[in-house]
């Protein structure tokens, strides 16, 4: 559901508004309008700034804009266009659609959820077939933060000072307690990787990104639990700064338990086995990949 201002949940810290064909938060108007922005045909076309991240799917730009300050702000334009199939498959409930419309969604519920995510800046969507066929969305830099998977190495390779023990414990606690809420409530990531959390050392703050995918059931199923915490453990084992009793604790935590019951190890079994296959997969488009270059 896109929240406007005359449909406002009431625990939303964000004002929206529709215009031009885009629901934008109505602190960022100025800066988009400024920049010619306020218009969702002119986002979609707009073609400056970095390139992070582009498929067939998506595409993802870092874009700074300047203030009528002249200062600059980094936003990231997110561009998605789903495939038949997919559509297909949200059609007939296969699956929520990966489109900007669920990112977008769920940047919302996790806010109101107290999930620290990207602040949402503007969301729009051409619709076929009642689905968001073409849609995008623009969230605000998360300022002063670096992915975990920077941040990890960076810091917690080699022989660690008490200061840094002590943030790893905190940030692996903050990690086991941010999924289980997640899985608590239903809600899966689906693309649960060390990269997809971001770090705010001052004060302590962790955040998450990439939310086109997160599912919300009911319940979250024994596999999609099991996927979820698989990527975790998948990406822990390849950084460097992360060991098995920093693995251990984050189970413990995200368990609620001092001690591992039968359920408990066969659920970690299944995780292991489960990143062993997404290791192999892994390899096989590296390798792909590296065949390609040769
Ligand atoms: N609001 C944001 N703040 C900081 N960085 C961001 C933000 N949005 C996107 N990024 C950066 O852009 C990258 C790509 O964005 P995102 O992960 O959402 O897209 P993606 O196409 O799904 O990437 P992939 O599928 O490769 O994970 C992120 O890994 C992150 O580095
Ligand atoms: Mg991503």
């Amino acid at each position: 559901m896109i929240i406007t201002e005359d449909n406002k949940k009431k625990d939303s810290p964000f004002r929206f508004k529709e215009i031009n064909g885009i629901t934008v938060n109505t602190d960022f108007i100025p800066i988009l309008e400024l920049n010619g922005l306020l218009n969702f045909q002119k986002i979609m076309n707009f073609d400056e700034g970095k390139l992070y991240r582009e498929n067939k799917r998506h595409r993802v730009s870092g874009i700074n804009l300047k203030d009528s300050s002249g200062k600059n702000h980094l936003l990231f334009l997110k561009r998605h266009r789903l495939t038949v199939n997919e559509m297909l498959r949200s059609l007939f409930n296969r699956g929520n659609a990966e489109s900007g419309h669920n990112e977008w969604d769920k940047i919302l519920l996790f806010h109101s959820i107290g999930i620290p995510t990207m602040v949402p800046i503007a969301y729009g969507e051409i619709q076929r077939w009642s689905l968001p066929w073409v849609s995008m969305t623009i969230t605000e830099n998360i300022n002063n933060a670096v992915s975990l998977e920077q941040f990890i190495p960076d810091n917690f390779s080699g022989k660690l000072s008490a200061e840094n023990v002590a943030l790893k414990r905190n940030i692996t606690l903050e990690l086991a307690s941010i999924v289980r809420r997640l899985h608590d409530r239903g809600l899966n990531h689906q693309d649960l990787y060390l990269c997809h959390f971001f770090i705010r050392t001052d004060p302590f703050k962790i955040f998450m990104i990439d939310l086109q995918r997160v599912n919300q059931r009911n319940r979250i199923s024994y596999g999609r639990k099991v996927k979820d915490l698989a990527q975790l453990y998948y990406s822990s084992t390849v950084l460097k700064g992360i060991n098995r009793s920093d693995r251990l604790r984050f189970f413990k935590s995200y368990l609620k338990t001092d001690r591992l019951r039968k359920a408990d190890t066969r659920l970690i079994k299944m995780i292991k086995l489960k990143s062993n296959r997404i290791s192999r997969h892994t390899d096989k488009i590296y390798g792909m990949v590296s065949d390609r270059q040769k």
